[in-house]
């Protein structure tokens, strides 16, 4: 799988310094770009950390203390968690106040679960389900979230959380629910940005329930808290925002809206790992033209919201669709969020400790999973384009199958080297350039 193109492309620090300095809270649109108060560029690149099923607990917490998840994070290169939530949380006042962490694990028998997260998270185990939903950490950088109503895996065509009017979505339950999560995080600057509902779908979906509906919820989350980004979501699983192209979303306020989109391999059967992969790639990206990538022709930011393969690198489907997608995403120099951080789930669909090939990170929560698909994704973590500090501003092809950039040799004008500053905190080599010589013949094809 081969792109090459051209871009403008800048490392700047502030990925570089693991941290996000000086950035002025809080975030809105300008343009197609996410920015901050001084007008600057400030990128998504998050990662998804699941906090939605069953135990209603932020996953990961058993095995690791929650700082030390925060810590890494960063340290991969991340900026930013897209923190999921079940509708219930807002809902349910027994739920969200009267059951402990301890309790909720006590009730689906998740004895080991206990004993580990009594290790490393001591002073979260006996507090109520919102109050360990609001620990700092969870929240320790650019933070968006999303959610279903019951909680539980998400999601299928026919489970009753589907679009309004399901049997778990009613919608005036669903924009109180919103308001009061906003209001929640009102003043928390770090809380950037509320997705208002994950993969809407199934068998009731229409546009103009989506845009009556939509419209009531992201007014309803910018009445009670003005700084947050609204995320809105499109349909089919929320691979399709086409009808936006023609009927714009009506908001009483402005420079807060980002649409979102999922993008996975499997929405596409076994085609990638079938079919020639430049026609597929040509294909499903003409569609992602279509369905969302002309929002950012309109001026309109779109968010990658959830995207990933399985690292552990023998799914062909997947990581040709990798190649696909990190072309785009860099040549669109999108905002994104990975799936996922997971190493595994206290329990998802029935399953304890059910590991998440998808995950970032191994299901010790503590080891990369795959530190190859880490580079591969590590130039769509810096702002490529954009209002910012240009200061190092070059030229540069991409080669997406690594994540390298293409760099022509001053001493041997023949050979090209792949280069990428790595940027990880943790590896010894942090602040060296790493090349690979090869030859151009054998790698670029256009
Ligand atoms: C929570 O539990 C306390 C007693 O432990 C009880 O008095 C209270 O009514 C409960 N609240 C809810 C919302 O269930
Ligand atoms: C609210 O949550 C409690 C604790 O999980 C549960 O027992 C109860 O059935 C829930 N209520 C509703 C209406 O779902
Ligand atoms: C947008 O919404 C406002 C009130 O919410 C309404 O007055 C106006 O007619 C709407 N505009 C369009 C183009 O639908
Ligand atoms: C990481 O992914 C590569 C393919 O991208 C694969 O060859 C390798 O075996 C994977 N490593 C691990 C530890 O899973």
């Amino acid at each position: 799988m081969f792109r090459i193109f051209t871009f403008t492309c800048f490392f700047s620090s502030y990925i570089a310094q693991h941290t996000v300095p000086n950035m002025a809270y809080p975030l809105s649109t300008s343009y197609r770009w996410i920015v901050d108060e001084n007008g600057q560029r400030v990128k998504l690149a998050c990662v998804n950390w699941p906090s939605h099923l069953q135990p209603v607990v932020a996953e990961g917490l058993s095995k690791q203390p929650v700082d030390a998840v925060a810590k890494k994070i960063v340290e991969m290169g991340f900026n930013c968690v897209r923190l999921t939530w079940p509708l219930d949380l807002m809902t349910n006042e027994t739920l969200a106040n009267n059951v402990t962490v301890r309790q909720s694990f006590q009730s689906f028998d998740l004895k080991d679960e206990i004993v580990g997260f009594k290790t490393n998270n001591p002073s979260m185990i006996d507090i109520s389900l919102i109050e360990a939903f609001k620990t700092d950490e969870l929240f320790f950088k650019l933070n968006t979230y999303i959610h279903l109503t019951k909680p539980g895996w998400c999601c299928a065509n026919d489970d009753g959380n589907g679009f309004f009017g399901d049997q778990f979505f009613d919608p005036t339950v669903w924009t109180a629910a919103l308001r009061k999560m906003a209001a929640t995080f009102d003043g928390v600057f770090n809380v950037v940005g509320m997705s208002l509902r994950n993969e809407l779908r199934g068998p009731k979906q229409n546009v103009n329930d989506w845009f009556k509906y939509m419209q009531q919820g992201a007014e309803a989350v910018h009445s009670a808290n003005k700084n947050v980004l609204v995320i809105l979501s499109g349909l089919n699983f929320d691979a399709d925002l086409s009808f936006v192209r023609s009927r714009p979303v009506n908001l009483s306020f402005t420079r807060k809206l980002v649409f979102e989109l999922h993008w996975y391999a499997f929405s596409d059967g076994n085609l990638w790992a079938t079919s020639n992969p430049n026609d597929i790639c040509g294909r499903v990206l003409k569609r992602l033209g279509n369905r969302g990538n002309f929002l950012l022709n309109k001026g309109l930011p779109l968010f990658l919201s959830e995207f990933g393969i399985d690292q552990r690198g023998g799914n062909a489907n997947d990581n040709r669709y990798l190649g696909c997608l990190s072309g785009w995403a860099a040549e669109n120099d999108v905002d994104w969020s990975l799936w996922a951080l997971t190493g595994s789930y206290y329990l998802r669909e029935g399953v304890v400790g059910m590991i998440e090939y998808y995950g970032a990170l191994d299901s010790d929560w503590n080891s990369v999973r795959n530190s190859s698909f880490l580079q591969q994704i590590s130039l769509l973590q810096s702002p490529l384009q954009g209002p910012g500090p240009k200061t190092d501003a070059f030229n540069l092809v991409f080669h997406p199958l690594t994540g390298l950039c293409l760099i022509r040799s001053l001493n041997d004008k023949t050979m090209l080297t792949l280069e990428q500053r790595t940027e990880k905190q943790g590896h010894d080599d942090s602040d060296k350039l790493f090349k690979s010589r090869f030859h151009m013949e054998d790698y670029v094809h256009l």
